[in-house]
């Protein structure tokens, strides 16, 4: 699956940017992943739940709200009901990230939690077992057009053993400096949904953009995508 970010999109034309990665499925846009951010948890401040709303309303593609937000016990259920299909807190940020992903489930979504860089998986197994989404970030939350920081693969490829040899049940996600450089080395560690901002907006061809590091995961990894 491709996640255009839009954060690397223009803010002043958002459907318009977001009718851009609009496709036939296996075509266009997957999920489409928004930034929440609070000027707290990262040093920059995006949009916020009225902007999620909106866009809501203006696309059918499933959204994927990552909130790099303090606080997300109080604020990320809203997203949930608000209507997008994967919500995506920081295990960092979370006071009680078992029985905020059991709120998010129980307003109708995907329960996705996420690691910096730096925050080591295995200390969050357990707390994993009640999510739905992984999302490891391969650069520092706050900011699009970062640098793609490699080893976050090992914690990739130790999160895909662990759902292929049914310990874990999540789909595991990979945010920062995806694109046609590095978008095959996350496939072959066992990647299933690519975050891409600056590599897909940064394209003059958005829907082709996206078309093409889908066919360049599915060449790296074929064993994981028959057909
Ligand atoms: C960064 C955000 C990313 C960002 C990725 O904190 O979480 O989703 O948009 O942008 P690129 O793909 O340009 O690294
Ligand atoms: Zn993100």
């Amino acid at each position: 699956m491709i996640a255009p970010s839009i954060l690397s999109a223009d803010f002043a034309r958002l459907a318009d940017e977001v009718g851009a990665v609009t496709g036939e499925p296996g075509v266009g846009a997957d999920w489409l992943h928004v930034d929440v951010m609070d000027a707290h948890f990262v040093p920059n401040l995006t949009i916020g739940l009225p902007v999620v709303e909106s866009l809501l309303k203006a696309t059918a593609i499933p959204v994927d709200c990552h909130l790099m937000i303090d606080d997300p016990d109080r604020w990320a259920p809203a997203y949930a009901e608000a209507g997008a299909h994967n919500v995506t807190v920081h295990v960092e940020a979370a006071a009680d990230p078992v029985r905020l992903a059991k709120d998010l489930r129980a307003a109708g979504a995907l329960a996705g939690l996420s690691i910096k860089p730096d925050t080591p998986l295995e200390l969050h197994l357990e707390t994993l077992k009640h999510y739905d989404t992984l999302l490891v970030m391969s650069v520092e939350p706050g900011f699009g057009g970062q640098s793609f920081i490699p080893r976050v693969l090992d914690k990739v490829r130790t999160a895909r053993r662990l759902v292929d040899t049914g310990h874990l049940k999540v789909l595991v996600e990979i945010d920062g400096g995806i694109n046609a450089d590095t978008i095959e080395a996350a496939a072959e560690a066992g990647v299933d949904c690519f975050v891409a901002g600056s590599a897909v907006y940064g394209a003059e061809d958005r829907l082709r953009a996206v078309q093409a590091l889908r066919e360049q995961a599915v060449g790296a990894a074929p064993h994981r995508w028959p057909g």
